[in-house]
């Protein structure tokens, strides 16, 4: 019998490193990664293309049941995203705090879920996975043999979030991403379908006073106390 694919899913808010976190762990492990938040802002964003009313859920479902997506590398080493056909290059649309309110409001409907649902499982393949997200231990990989769920304080996670925008968007104010990041928490939090919650049986890291490079390290340590990885 084939084994199958090792998985461990990254869940919590955002702005709590789970990107970065994910990236590098799933690097370090020669494993694959899902960013299962780029697919609910790829389906906001592209609902947008196609003038989608705002509120049409059952259009959003059909987006996100026909998503053609390109997950590829830049020369530098950098995540390119590449939208439909012809391909539109959308890795910079994707990542501004607008899109990320978009996805909220459209990863609130059970529909537009559902037509996502198998496509996350399908990149759970050998040698392994790195998921992330808030729902891939509780909903999408319930039985993952290692869950992660990464938090921050808001302040926090403004923080960081204000300091990886202000370079490259000079509007942007501390105040105004807090208020977003709150409103954006309880949204994810308080929605009937998939609501953000650490899994039972997940791990809660708390990565407030914590540098990137320790929580990858204990991440890491997880992943071999579990011998999930083989060196
Ligand atoms: O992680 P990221 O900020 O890219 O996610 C954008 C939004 O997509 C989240 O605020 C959340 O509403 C939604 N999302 C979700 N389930 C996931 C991943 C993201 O509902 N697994």
């Amino acid at each position: 019998m084939s084994r199958a694919a090792p998985v461990l899913t990254i869940d919590g808010p955002g702005g709590s490193g789970k990107g970065t976190i994910a990236r590098r762990v799933a690097t370090a492990l020669g494993w694959h990664l899902l960013d299962s938040g780029a697919l609910y802002r790829l389906v906001a964003l592209a609902g947008q293309l196609q003038s989608l009313a705002a509120d049409d859920i059952e259009g959003h479902a059909g987006v996100a049941a026909n998503l053609q997506v390109t997950f590829g590398v830049q020369a530098d080493g950098s995540e390119q995203i590449l939208l439909g056909t012809p391909p539109i290059d959308v890795t910079a649309a994707i990542r501004t705090e607008e899109a990320g309110l978009g996805a909220s409001r459209v990863a609130a409907w059970p529909p537009v879920r559902t037509a996502l649902f198998q496509r996350q499982r399908d990149f759970a393949r050998l040698p392994g996975l790195v998921a992330d997200g808030r729902d891939m231990g509780t909903v999408v990989f319930p039985d993952a043999p290692l869950k992660i769920y990464l938090t921050a304080s808001v302040e926090e996670r403004a923080r960081r979030r204000y300091n990886q925008l202000k370079d490259k968007d000079s509007g942007v104010s501390l105040l105004a991403l807090l208020r977003d990041m709150a409103e954006r928490d309880a949204r994810d939090m308080s929605r009937a379908v998939a609501p953000l919650v650490a899994a039972q049986d997940a791990i809660v890291i708390d990565s407030t006073p914590l540098g990137i490079n320790e929580v990858v390290a204990q991440v890491l340590d997880l992943v071999h106390l579990r011998r999930l990885h083989s060196t």
